[in-house]
């Protein structure tokens, strides 16, 4: 006979694994109502939640005070008597940009090691159509000689946050949830319908919804790939993209998107999860690895376009000193992960320049720990022949051009890679 779940929403416990950007606002929401331990594998980030700190910036220490029922966990032991197991640890790429289930797996194996039958585990990690159930469910029938479906359960709803907006949050983004069968689909839907006030939307199998994440941010992605590709024409043609645009723009159904580096750890990696699945069942991607390639070579492309300013200027020596604003892969956001800004340092440093990288939301020690790079807390002045403007972060948009260009010599050149200041006011941009 098949194990009842426990279907009694209002005594459900929680038992969240990963305590990220995606787990942790997931945590304090679910707290509020219901019993919630959050469990993390890192100690100093358990550590560092217990005192009422989130170093991601994601959660205020007032918000997080709220969650009166949540608690943490640095051993896994402490989520058995969870009814709902919910798993949001990273889905990284490997070096050959390949998926990396390491996270995943692991995560699989820690739940197998305490699951009881009538559980559900959900998992929320971006992945390609087919990856819970044939990635992470094994795993947990391995280790815990439980039966899918007949003895535990499972689900996938996958998190559509977007680090540092603080208009869209979880509760007002609708969320796709799924189930293994139909009573537990429902009941899952009903647990985040009781959380997220902009309702949820129940797909017709784990599978579908898996796939419906995956593919947001690969539209996203070549969207972005598409403007970038015209940046890169338009530029050779001397024509100002974002004049361009905004000129298109006008139309009812022109898509408002900007050229940009495409960083982090969603837009720029989830794609080749989907074109490793499409690769192993026969299918080799064209349109979308293309974009990945025009996407991951803007850093390059930028730190090109500064080096020919400066030739042009007679700026270009041995000793040239170039200033990066910006390290984090997006504005307002501290967070590091997957940024291609190094892209750019990287191309400049194989020219043999001097480079100093200025962020004031990122974590120094971190960016030392990831990219072996010291930040320059404060930038110095009259010393640069070239800033480059790489994240749109709101100090520099509040110091403005002449703030700047006052760390620059004389005639030094300022290039913005995401179009914050008036094109006049630069000498290029993407
Ligand atoms: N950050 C986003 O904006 C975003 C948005 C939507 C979806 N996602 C997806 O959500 C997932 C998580 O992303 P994130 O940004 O929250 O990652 P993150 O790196 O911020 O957090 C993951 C957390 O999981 C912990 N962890 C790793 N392995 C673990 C394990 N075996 N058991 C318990 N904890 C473990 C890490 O220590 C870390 O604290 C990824 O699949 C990502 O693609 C992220």
């Amino acid at each position: 006979m098949d194990a009842a779940f426990h279907s009694d929403l209002a005594s459900t416990r929680i038992g969240i694994l990963g305590l990220g950007y995606v787990g942790l606002p997931l945590a304090v929401e679910f707290g509020k109502r219901y019993q919630t331990i959050g469990f993390d594998i890192n100690a100093a980030r358990v550590a560092e939640l217990r005192a009422g700190r989130d170093s991601s910036l994601e959660v205020e220490p007032d918000e997080l005070r709220t969650a009166s029922r949540l608690e943490y966990a640095d051993a896994i032991e402490s989520l058995a008597d969870c009814h709902v197991l919910i798993v949001t640890v990273p889905t990284p790429i490997n070096a050959h940009k390949q998926p990396d289930f390491g996270p995943l797996e692991s995560a699989s194996r820690a739940i197998g090691s305490i699951l009881k039958p009538g559980r559900i585990v959900v998992f929320e990690s971006t992945v390609y159509p087919g990856a819970t159930e044939e990635v992470c469910i094994p795993i947990i029938e391995r280790l815990s000689g439980l039966t899918y479906n007949r003895d535990f359960y499972a689900g996938y709803s996958p998190e559509r946050i977007n680090p540092g907006d603080k208009a869209h949050r979880l509760t007002t983004i609708k969320k796709v949830t799924s189930g293994s069968t139909p009573e537990v689909a429902r009941f899952i839907d009903a647990l985040y319908g009781s959380i997220i006030t902009a309702g949820t939307h129940l797909a017709s199998s784990i599978r579908v919804a898996e796939a419906a994440k995956v593919i947001e941010n690969t539209q996203r992605d070549l969207n972005i790939a598409l403007i970038n590709e015209l940046a890169l024409i338009f530029n050779r043609l001397g024509l100002d993209t974002l004049e361009v645009l905004e000129a298109a723009g006008t139309k009812w159904n022109f898509l408002p998107f900007r050229p940009g580096l495409v960083g982090g750890h969603c837009i720029g990696v989830d794609p080749y999860y989907l074109t490793h699945k499409a690769q192993e069942i026969g299918y080799h991607p064209e349109v979308i690895l293309a974009g990945r390639r025009v996407n991951d070579g803007m850093g390059a492309y930028v730190a090109g376009e500064v080096i020919k300013l400066m030739v042009r200027r007679g700026g270009l020596t041995q000793n040239s000193r170039v200033l990066l604003l910006g390290l984090t892969f997006k504005e307002n956001c501290p967070d590091l992960r997957n940024t291609r800004v190094v892209d750019i340092l990287a191309e400049l440093q194989d020219y043999g320049l001097s480079c100093d990288v200025h962020d004031p939301w990122a974590n120094p020690a971190e960016a030392e720990h990831e990219y072996g790079l010291k930040l320059v807390q404060q930038p110095e002045h009259g010393a640069y022949d070239a800033i480059i403007l790489a994240v749109a972060h709101r100090e520099f948009a509040d110091w403005g051009a002449e703030r700047i260009r006052a760390f620059g010599k004389p005639g030094a050149i300022l290039y913005d890679v995401k179009q914050l200041l008036p094109r006049d006011a630069v000498d290029g941009r993407l």
